[in-house]
């Protein structure tokens, strides 16, 4: 009996107590039962009577106090909207997924590193420009004896090190992917952002392997049409080393305004180099390697039919922003 004025109640009880009320109505109609039954039958609708003349005083005086504000649950609730998951945790579960089919394990490596995991494990100079606070954010604490000062990672490189330890004896087939910090904030940095390091080593690994790797993850993640070629650069940690760049999704490698030579750059990779493997305390000459870092969210700017001006977007709370992906 859901009733939400005294008018209501009223009318509730004239349709049930009232002089042609249901019940009242049913006390008429014990003369017409047998003899046996109607005593019993009036026990039952004279207490039915009382309860339903009960509940109308309860409701009444419920009414009355006006402190208890009126709530109808038979009222249709507002639904509350389902939300998605965030483009950077789609992406980070589709890189994911794109190498777990070919054999990889997705580990995490600390955010907070020592530099040693961070630098000096992967060849970098004393005197290196990353090492410069201007690139690197330290944390104020005492540097320990054996790994340095500690630093939040500025990449996923750092998980290297610590995987070859991990592991012991190859094959090693790892995803690292994790956050890390740098000192930029501009249209295409953000302060903390996500890569998703690669490292394979194991007997015979080559370039081949590598570029192979490269053209599958770019056809799986990016678009069926997309290539990536290798261009030499300098990384400490790599010999030789390459930025890999991938085919430009608006002109398809021709060139176009965004890319001007059809091409755009996706991020490092290269062969493990040997001070690398022995600092992992692998043995150099028997194995070899390769392993590549790029940035998540640079990554989702490049796929196919994305569109997003400015990378700092991706971690603003605007839900006009947010609600299209
Ligand atoms: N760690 C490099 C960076 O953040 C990217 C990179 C380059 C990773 C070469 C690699 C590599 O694994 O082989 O700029």
């Amino acid at each position: 009996m859901e009733a939400k004025t005294d008018v209501d109640l009223d009318q509730i009880q004239i349709e049930y107590l009232g002089r042609n009320g249901y019940l009242t109505q049913e006390i008429k109609n014990i003369s017409r039962l047998h003899k046996d039954d109607r005593k019993g039958a009036g026990i039952i609708i004279n207490e039915a009577k009382k309860i339903v003349l009960d509940m109308i005083v309860a409701r009444k005086n419920q009414l009355k106090d006006s402190s208890k504000e009126w709530f109808d649950k038979t009222i249709p609730g507002i639904k509350p909207s389902v939300g998605h998951l965030h483009l950077v945790t789609q992406a980070i579960a589709e890189i994911a997924d794109v190498f777990e089919k070919i054999g990889f394990v997705r580990v995490r490596y600390p955010e907070v590193e020592w530099d040693y995991f961070a630098f000096g494990a992967l060849n970098f100079p004393e005197v290196h420009p990353a090492r410069d606070d201007w690139e690197t954010f330290f944390v104020d604490v005492n540097p320990d004896k054996k790994y340095g000062p500690m630093v939040l990672t500025p990449h996923t490189s750092s998980g290297q090190v610590r995987e070859m330890k991990r592991v012991g004896k190859p094959p090693i087939r790892m995803v690292n992917i994790a956050k890390c910090y740098r000192r930029q904030s501009d249209i295409s940095h953000t302060q903390m952002f996500h890569q998703f390091e690669g490292l394979v080593i194991d007997e015979n690994i080559s370039v081949v392997n590598l570029k192979g790797t490269l053209d599958y993850f770019a056809r799986n993640f990016f678009g069926d049409t997309r290539k990536t070629r290798l261009r030499p650069y300098n990384f400490r940690f790599t010999e030789p080393s390459f930025e890999v760049d991938i085919t430009c999704d608006i002109c398809n490698g021709v060139g176009c305004r965004l890319c001007k030579a059809g091409w755009l750059e996706l991020g490092g990779a290269g062969m493990v180099h040997p001070n690398v493997l022995k600092a992992g305390g692998i043995d150099n000459k028997k194995y070899s390697g390769f392993a590549f870092g790029w940035g998540v969210e640079r990554a989702i700017m490049m796929k196919s039919g994305i569109n997003i001006p400015d990378l700092r977007l991706l971690y603003s709370p605007d839900l006009r922003f947010l609600i299209q992906f």
